[in-house]
């Protein structure tokens, strides 16, 4: 059994731990897909006011959805679209406070305010992407950002 129950006073140390049980939860597993599952369900776990949490992964030039936490969603998209594609061919990290003001936001659930999506980059290709989506306008602050690429950065060796 798994246990990685986090509480934390401030977000760099709720981050820290994160990252940390993270590194725990993926040590020596190879698939991609477990990890990116058992990730996921600790991101979910973890972060409070989600409404949704998980991956989708470059396939051939394409975003396709991966393991997650929440309500069913978009399967695929492509580069370039919505918040997810905007990060896929930028390679830059998206922090949307109104994802309403968004031009092309996907909404794979109406009860999404606010989102985060980092990429997964290794030797300068994109491997995935973490999507997380909030029911909270602004949810989502520089230190949100600062942890999820923490949290990238052990991912892009993992994945
Ligand atoms: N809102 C995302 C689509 C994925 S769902 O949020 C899970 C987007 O605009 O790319």
């Amino acid at each position: 059994m798994y246990d990685f129950r986090i509480t934390a006073a401030d977000k760099a140390t709720l981050y820290r731990d994160l990252v940390s049980a993270a590194e725990g939860l993926t040590a020596g597993e190879p698939d991609a897909i477990a990890n990116m599952a058992n990730v996921a369900a600790l991101i979910w776990e973890t972060l409070p006011d989600l409404n949704w949490a998980g991956f989708y992964r470059n396939v051939d030039g394409e975003l396709v959805l991966g393991p997650f936490q929440g309500r069913p969603a978009c399967i695929h998209i492509p580069f370039g679209q919505g918040v997810c594609g905007a990060a896929a061919e930028s390679l830059r990290v998206q922090r949307v406070e109104d994802v309403n003001a968004f031009p092309g936001h996907i909404a794979c659930d109406s009860a999404s305010a606010s989102e985060l999506v980092v990429p997964i980059v290794r030797a300068g290709k994109l491997i995935a992407v973490l999507d997380l989506d909030s029911p909270m306008p602004g949810r989502f602050t520089e230190e949100d950002e600062a942890g999820c690429v923490a949290l990238c950065g052990l991912l892009a060796k993992l994945l």
